[in-house]
Parts: C-alpha cells; sequence; structure tokens
C-alpha cells in the first residue's frame, strides 16, 4: 500500500487547500476532520479523498487509523482559531488545541510515525519588538489561542529530544485569499476575518465594515498585518512535509510575505478589485490586536526553497473575490 499523509483538518480553510496541492503533488492523503468547522461538503465534491469524521482526542479511533494504514507523516490543521472566543473561553482551546494535539502525539508515537507538520501561528509572538520578525523573535502570546500553539510547538521540540520525533512548525502570517481555480475558498461561520468581511461588505450581505482602532501608531492609524496567499501556505506545507520525508531535523520557519498592509489599505484594495463602494464604520479597538504583524519569509525560501506566488494583496483580494461572488451567487 502507498503511504499516505493523515490531514488532521483538512476540511478546513488552510488544510483544503494543502490537500489539493498534496493530491496534485502525488500523495495519498486521508483526512481527519470532526466537521465542527470543517465542510464535508468540499472534501467529497473539490477534494475526492478519503475523510474519517473523528476527533484528534479519540485515542482508539487514532490507533486504528495508524494500525490499518500506512500513514507516512502527519500534517496537523485542526484547531479552534478564534482569538476572540479563546479570550472568552479558554478551556475550550486548552482542551482541543493542547489535550487533542497532545492525543493525537501520543498515538503516533506508539505508531512510529515520527513526522509532523504543524500549523502555528504568528500570535505565539505577541506584540512585536522588531518588524519584519525573526523566528528566533521571543514568543509572548497576549491571547490564549497563541498560548495554545506555543505549548505545542513546546512539546514538539521537547518530542524530538526525547523520542527523536521530528517536526516543521509553520508560524502562518495571516492567511487569505482564495485558490485560483475558484473551487476552494474561505468559508469560516462565524466569520471574523478582515477581506472576507470586507467582501461580503462589497456584496452588500453587510451594512459596513468595522475599522476595529484607528490610533494605532501606524502611518493610518490602523493595523497592519502580513497578508499570505493561502495556495502559497498550502505550497509550503508540501515543501515541509517532503523536507522531512528526506530525514530533515526539527525546524521553525515563518510563512509570510514581509510587507504589511492596514485595515485602510486593505478595503482601498477591495474597493478598486471589486470596483464597487464598501462603506466603513470607525470603531473602538478589539482587544488582543497587535499593532503590526510582518513576518519575513526568509528562512522558508532559503531551506525549503518557497517560492510564494501571489504576494500581491491585489491578487490575494482578487481570488478571494472570485470564491465570494461565486459562493454567494
Ligand atoms: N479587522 C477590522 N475589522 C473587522 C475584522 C478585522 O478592522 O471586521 C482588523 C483587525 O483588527 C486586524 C486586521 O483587521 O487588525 C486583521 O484581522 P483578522 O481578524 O482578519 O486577522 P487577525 O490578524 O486577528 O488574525 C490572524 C489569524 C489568527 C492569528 C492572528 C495573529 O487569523 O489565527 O492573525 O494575531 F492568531
Amino acid at each position: 500500500e502507498k503511504p499516505s499523509i493523515l490531514v488532521t483538518g483538512g476540511a478546513g480553510y488552510i488544510g483544503s487547500h494543502t490537500v489539493l496541492a498534496l493530491k496534485q503533488a502525488g500523495y495519498e492523503v486521508l483526512i481527519l476532520d470532526n466537521l465542527v468547522y470543517g465542510h464535508q461538503d468540499l472534501v467529497e465534491k473539490v477534494l475526492e479523498v478519503e475523510l474519517v469524521i473523528g476527533d484528534t482526542s479519540d485515542r482508539p479511533l487514532l490507533d486504528e487509523l495508524f494500525k490499518t494504514r500506512n500513514i507516512a507523516a502527519v500534517m496537523h490543521f485542526s484547531a479552534y482559531a478564534y482569538v476572540g472566543e479563546s479570550v472568552t473561553d479558554p478551556a475550550k482551546y486548552y482542551r482541543n488545541n493542547v489535550l487533542g494535539t497532545l492525543t493525537l502525539l501520543e498515538a503516533m508515537l506508539a505508531a512510529s510515525v515520527k513526522k509532523f507538520v504543524f500549523s502555528s501561528t504568528c500570535a505565539t509572538y505577541g506584540v512585536p519588538e522588531v518588524v519584519p520578525i525573526p523566528e528566533n523573535h521571543p514568543q509572548n502570546p497576549i491571547n490564549p489561542y497563541g498560548a495554545t500553539k506555543l505549548m505545542v510547538e513546546r512539546i514538539l521540540s521537547d518530542f524530538d529530544v526525547a523520542y527523536d520525533f521530528k517536526s516543521v512548525r509553520f508560524r502562518y502570517f495571516n492567511a487569505a485569499g482564495a485558490h485560483p481555480n475558484g473551487l476552494l475558498g474561505e468559508d469560516h461561520n462565524p466569520e471574523t476575518h478582515l477581506i472576507p468581511l470586507v467582501l461580503l461588505t462589497a456584496l452588500g450581505k453587510r451594512e459596513s465594515i468595522s475599522i476595529f482602532g484607528t490610533d494605532y501608531p501606524t502611518p493610518d492609524g490602523t493595523c497592519i498585518r502580513d497578508y499570505i496567499h493561502v495556495s502559497d501556505l498550502a505550497d509550503a506545507h508540501v515543501l515541509g512535509l517532503e523536507y522531512l520525508l528526506k530525514g530533515g531535523d526539527s525546524e521553525v520557519f515563518n510563512l509570510g510575505n514581509g510587507s504589511g498592509f492596514s485595515v485602510r489599505e486593505v478595503i482601498a484594495a477591495a474597493e478598486q478589485v471589486t470596483g464597487l463602494n464598501i462603506p466603513i464604520q470607525e470603531c473602538d479597538r478589539r482587544p488582543g490586536d497587535p499593532p503590526s504583524l510582518i513576518g519575513s519569509g526568509e528562512k522558508a525560501r532559503k531551506i525549503l526553497g518557497w517560492q510564494p506566488q501571489y504576494p500581491e494583496i491585489k491578487d490575494i483580494v482578487t481570488h478571494a473575490w472570485q470564491w465570494h461572488q461565486k459562493r454567494h451567487k
């Protein structure tokens, strides 16, 4: 049996794009997703790979999977990822993101599967001392979501020392955009992310886009983020997997473009792409938002040969717009 790659959270936003990239690179893929936020129809109609509906905290299910399948490596996308909710309901986040992951890692160890690609986040850095943020920047998360991801990163370092368990940890900046083929995109419920909300406003599904904070120490007073195209993230994951399969050592990589856009600049780009006027509403700051997050992707370029295809905000918004127009036809 050809070895497969187990992808947890493969029915979600970044996971689904990566599954497609893995398939295109010739890998067998098996998805494990509890479908709390994932999309079953997407897996069946677009990805066309096997879906096991289940949870990373279900140890008997994991043992069964590792026993009956020839799994070469695991890519772990499944996690709760709403920063605001993590502040109001941290228990939910520590249970799922930390305990669920630990259960998965222990099942992997028991089955001697020791290659792991992990979705971490720039939220582990907290408020950065310098931008672009290098990988060796201190990690002081300012919300429980970031803390859960940092805890898993720590577990992974310790597992490497103790069990020779190899991992690639990707710290994503702001995942955005949609597959250029128009078949995959960002579909969160509830939606909290800037670009989808701006486009839903353009579509008339919302009255206006709220700008959370206009008094930040940035040139136009609004927060700056490094938006990275989801297909570029997917490519990085395939490269990270190949690096591990070739015997690479554990590594951590930022995935960002090294340039940032303010909330106002994103809205302006969306007005340009859609040709529509997007009404704004200036609001108070949203708790937990650092003023500026920009990450250098230099290390991933150097070590993995990663080459982002869509660094321009215009392309990112254009692909997202194609997806939203189709989705809400
Ligand atoms: N924003 C608005 N109005 C909105 C929504 C967002 O002004 O309606 C602003 C936010 O305040 C922020 C920027 O737009 O300044 C981007 O916000 P998103 O919610 O799209 O993304 P975040 O930067 O909050 O979140 C992303 C990832 C998280 C990660 C976090 C790190 O989605 O997984 O970066 O801070 F934890």
